[in-house]
């Protein structure tokens, strides 16, 4: 223990924390494959189904917004809780995309991003005992910071026996009288799942039942194919006194650095949740949320997005199921999560996701994302790099390509 080690906040813990989690571990683990593979294979270059972000920039018509508005001296000062006209523009994009009908600028706020409403949210809410129900894989936000509030996490496996939803009968009796949050991230990350209407009924009623409130994320949410709607929890009725739902426009409108994103709930809510982030941040730039404002005024902008990872999704799906892999296009979101194979054919077994996962990366240079929270599976991400249709192909086939000459069994 050193002199910074000794001052450091009782809630790290031991400090391991500060050195390789689990998680963080997983990714050095990757990095590091990867970059001793490149040296080893100079022939080929890294196929990279990892990434967790779009592959193109925003749109020209928000960068020039951005560009006109930074220049404006009215938009220099802290915008606090921000500024109105993002506000209506996220009330005309819930009733456009979601059919929301009766949200007023009181019922929403923007956000640094979905990871930093995720973030404070928890300081809202969670003493210390009390529980953070969180769905595992997934978007672990929420739960860090219930767990720096000196609450617990309780994981809810999202299997695929139960179709990649929480089973929340399951949950003991000791932890549901404790918990307070419960999060819900559908289209979700990694699994591909969608939520139904009778799923949000159910949940909704549960949170009523045992006073638990419901952070839902939809950052995936416009990102649909095949004709499926979005859907938001807000509109199924009773919503509103017990859920919050985080739409962010990372994703949908390619604005990942910009960070900007909105919660949507009840007016009280949105109180309690501007009170906490007016005394966490300043608020984003106010250029950034007029082009975000733009943005939403025009979800059109979010269809080419649609477009591509669709046909991307058709490719690469296929070319997963010649291999040999159970790939299924989903609804919505850029993931396909597949179970991994048990090995290679007269060669080696593969105990979890990870040692797949570095496996295909050694001796293919393949990157993927390995999940071994309840079975084990693969994500590939339709957000690779291609400039053009010609590139996608080449690129898939050069995928199929080496997971073939793996000789994988499934
Ligand atoms: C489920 C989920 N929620 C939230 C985020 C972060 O979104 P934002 O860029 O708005 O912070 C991510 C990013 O990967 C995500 O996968």
């Amino acid at each position: 223990m050193d002199f910074i080690d000794n001052l450091v906040a009782k809630r790290f813990g031991d400090l391991s924390f500060f050195s390789t989690s689990s998680r963080l571990y997983k990714f050095e683990k990757i990095k590091k494959v990867t970059n001793e593979t490149r040296i080893r294979r100079p022939d080929i270059t890294l196929i990279d189904m990892g990434v967790g972000e779009p592959d193109k920039g925003a749109d020209k018509v928000l960068c020039d917004i951005l560009n006109i508005e930074s220049r404006r001296p009215e938009n220099r000062f802290y915008a606090d809780n921000g500024i109105l006209e993002f506000q209506e523009a996220a009330c005309k994009y819930l009733k456009k995309m979601y059919n929301l009908t009766g949200i007023t600028v009181d019922n929403v706020m923007h956000g640094i991003g979905s990871k930093s409403i995720l973030a404070m949210l928890p300081l809202a809410f969670i003493n210390p005992g009390d529980v953070c129900l969180m769905t595992v894989p997934g978007y672990p936000i929420l739960g860090t910071y219930s767990k720096f509030c000196g609450g617990e996490v309780y994981n809810l496996p999202l299997c695929p026996e139960n179709d990649f939803f929480p089973n929340l009968d399951s949950i003991p009796e000791d932890i549901l009288k404790r918990a307070k949050l419960l999060y819900l991230n559908y289209p979700n990350n990694p699994t591909g799942q969608v939520a139904s209407k009778a799923f949000y009924e159910y949940v909704i009623n549960f949170a009523k039942k045992n006073n638990i409130f419901i952070v839902s994320d939809l950052a995936y949410g416009p990102l649909v194919y095949d004709g499926y709607k979005p859907l938001s929890i807000m509109s199924i009725d009773g919503s509103m006194d017990v859920c919050v739902e985080l739409h962010s426009l990372s994703k949908a409108f390619n604005m990942t650095g910009w960070r900007l994103a909105f919660i949507v709930g009840s007016k009280k809510m949105i109180k309690l949740f501007s009170t906490v982030k007016g005394h966490t941040d300043s608020g984003q730039f106010r250029a950034i949320q007029k082009a975000g404002a733009y943005a939403l005024e025009n979800p059109q902008l979010i269809n080419e997005n649609c477009e591509r990872y669709s046909r991307r999704f058709n490719m690469l799906v296929e070319a997963l199921r010649e291999v040999g892999f159970n790939a299924k296009k989903p609804k919505s979101g850029f993931y396909v999560y597949v179970p991994i194979p048990i090995g290679v054919k007269n060669g080696v077994r593969f105990n979890d996701a990870e040692e797949a996962s570095l496996y295909i990366l050694s001796n293919a240079l393949i990157s993927t994302v390995p999940w071994d929270d309840c079975g084990s599976f693969l994500r590939f991400s339709t957000t690779f790099e291609a400039n053009t249709i010609e590139d996608e192909l080449y690129i898939i086939n050069e995928l199929k390509d080496r997971l073939t000459s793996l000789n994988l069994e499934f």
